[in-house]
C-alpha cells in the first residue's frame, strides 16, 4: 500500500466490539489480568497502552522500522536514545541541530560522564576527524536547524557504522513522507511529534523509530524504566495528525518553495536557506535523498542587522511569532534569540547562526497572503533603520 493509505489504515484497524471507524481512546492506567502471575497483552499504562501503541505501529510501518516508542516531547524522546549510552562515551553531533538537542547534550548527558563534539555534518571529512575510538552515537538533522543544512544520511551511516557507532536522525523537519532514514541506513530516526505529526499546534509528543528489534527492547526498557511515556490523548492526537501527514507536507513543500523563490529574488534579501533553491549547496543532496520536496522550513538573513531581523519578526500578521513549527499555520521567528538562544554568543557565530537570519515555518494559508505579509513586514523593518 502507498504511504497514505498506510497512514489511515495500519494501526487504525476498526473496533471489534462496536464497529467504530476510529480506534477508541484508552485512558486506562491499568489493565485487569487473566490470572496471578499470567499477564495479558497490557497490565499497566507505563508498559505499554493501546492508544500509544497504534500510533507506534502506524510510525513504524511509515518509517520502515521494526517498532516505534513514542514519548512525552521531541527532547524526551532524544534523551532516551541517548541512555543507550554510558559514562566514558562520546557522542559526535552535527553542528546544525535544535538548540534543545545542543543544550541536552551539553548541559544534561555531560553530567552522565557523556562527551560531546559537533562538527559539520555536511563536509564528511571534517565529521569523520571528529570521530573517537569512544564514540557510540552520531546524531544528525536533515534539514538542520536553523541553517537548513543536508546531510548526505546514507554515508554517514556507512561513517557511523565502520566506527562502531550507532546514528540516529532528527528527521523532524523532513518527516516520514519527505525522508525514511532508517531506509538509508540509520539505526533511529527521531520526531518531534509536536510539529508535522501533530501538525495543529495542540499536542507535545516524540517518537523513535529503529530497524533493530534488540535496540527497539533495549530503548523500551530504557522508556519503562524512566516512565517517559506519551499520554493517551497526546498519542490519540498524534495518530489523527498522521492521516492527513502526507497531504499536509506536499502542500506546505509547495508554498515554501514559492516563498523561497520570492524572498531570493527580493534585494532586501541576503541570502535564502532552503534545499530546493539549485544554489543551496545541498540541493543535490536533497533532491536524491528527499521524497518528491524540499520541506516547508526556511530561514533567510535580511540585510541589516539583530534589531533589523527582530523588527522583520515582530511585524508579521499572518505569521505569527513563535518557536516551533510544522503546524497548519505558519510560524516566524529570530534563531538568535529565540530557538537557539541556548547557544552563547560564541557557539552561534562559529555555527553560522547570525542576528540578522529569520526562520519561517510554512503552514497551509494561501501563498499570495504569505507573501504579501512578508513584503509589508520586511517593509516596515528596513523603514525604521
Ligand atoms: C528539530 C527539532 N528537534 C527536536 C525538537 C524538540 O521537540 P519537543 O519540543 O517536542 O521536545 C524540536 C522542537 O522545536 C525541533 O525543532
Amino acid at each position: 500500500m502507498q504511504f497514505r493509505t498506510r497512514a489511515i489504515h495500519v494501526g487504525n484497524e476498526r473496533d471489534s466490539q462496536t464497529g467504530a471507524v476510529v480506534p477508541p481512546l484508552h485512558l486506562a492506567s491499568t489493565f485487569v489480568q487473566p490470572g496471578a502471575g499470567v499477564w495479558g497483552e497490557y497490565d499497566y499504562s507505563r508498559s505499554g497502552n493501546p492508544t500509544r501503541a497504534a500510533f507506534e505501529k502506524t510510525l513504524a510501518d511509515l518509517e520502515s522500522g521494526v517498532g516505534a516508542l513514542a514519548f512525552a516531547s521531541g527532547m524526551a524522546a532524544t534523551h532516551a536514545a541517548t541512555m543507550v549510552l554510558s559514562a566514558g562515551d562520546h557522542v559526535v553531533a552535527g553542528s546544525d541541530i535544535y538548540g534543545g538537542t545542543f543544550r541536552l547534550l551539553h548541559k544534561i548527558c555531560n553530567r552522565a560522564g557523556i562527551k560531546v563534539t559537533l562538527a559539520d555534518s555536511t563536509d564528511l571529512a571534517k565529521f569523520e576527524s571528529a570521530f573517537r575510538p569512544e564514540t557510540k552515537l552520531v546524531w544528525i538533522e536533515s534539514p538542520g536547524n536553523p541553517r537548513m543544512t543536508i546531510t548526505d544520511i546514507a554515508a554517514c551511516a556507512k561513517l557511523a557504522h565502520a566506527r562502531g557507532a550507532l546514528l540516529g536522525v532528527d528527521s523532524t523537519f523532513a518527516t516520514p513522507v519527505l525522508t525514511r532514514p532508517l531506509e538509508l541506513g540509520a539505526d533511529i530516526v527521531m520526531h518531534s511529534a509536536t510539529k508535522y505529526i501533530g501538525g495543529h499546534s495542540d499536542m507535545l509528543g516524540g517518537v523513535l523509530a529503529v530497524r533493530d528489534k534488540d535496540l527497539r527492547d533495549r530503548l523500551y526498557f530504557i522508556q519503562n524504566a524512566t516512565g517517559n511515556v506519551l499520554g493517551p490523548w497526546e498519542s490519540y492526537l498524534a495518530s489523527r495528525g498522521l492521516k492527513t501527514l502526507e497531504l499536509r507536507v506536499r502542500e506546505q513543500c509547495r508554498t515554501a518553495q514559492r516563498i523561497a523563490e520570492y524572498l531570493a529574488a527580493d534585494p532586501r534579501v541576503e541570502s535564502v536557506l532552503y534545499a530546493g533553491l539549485p544554489g543551496h549547496p545541498g540541493h543535490d543532496i536533497a533532491a536524491r535523498q528527499m521524497h518528491g520536496g524540499f520541506g516547508a522550513m526556511l530561514s533567510f538573513a535580511l540585510q541589516g542587522d539583530f534589531q533589523t531581523a527582530k523588527r522583520m519578526c515582530e511585524s508579521t500578521h499572518l505569521f505569527q511569532l513563535a518557536v516551533s513549527l510544522g503546524a497548519v499555520e505558519s510560524l516566524i521567528e529570530q534563531p538568535a534569540s529565540m530557538s537557539h538562544a541556548s547557544y552563547d554568543a560564541a557557539a552561534r557565530v562559529e555555527h553560522g547562526i547570525t542576528d540578522n537570519l529569520v526562520r519561517l515555518s510554512v503552514g497551509l494559508e494561501a501563498f499570495e497572503d504569505l507573501r504579501d505579509d512578508l513584503d509589508q513586514a520586511m517593509a516596515k523593518a528596513l523603514k525604521a533603520t
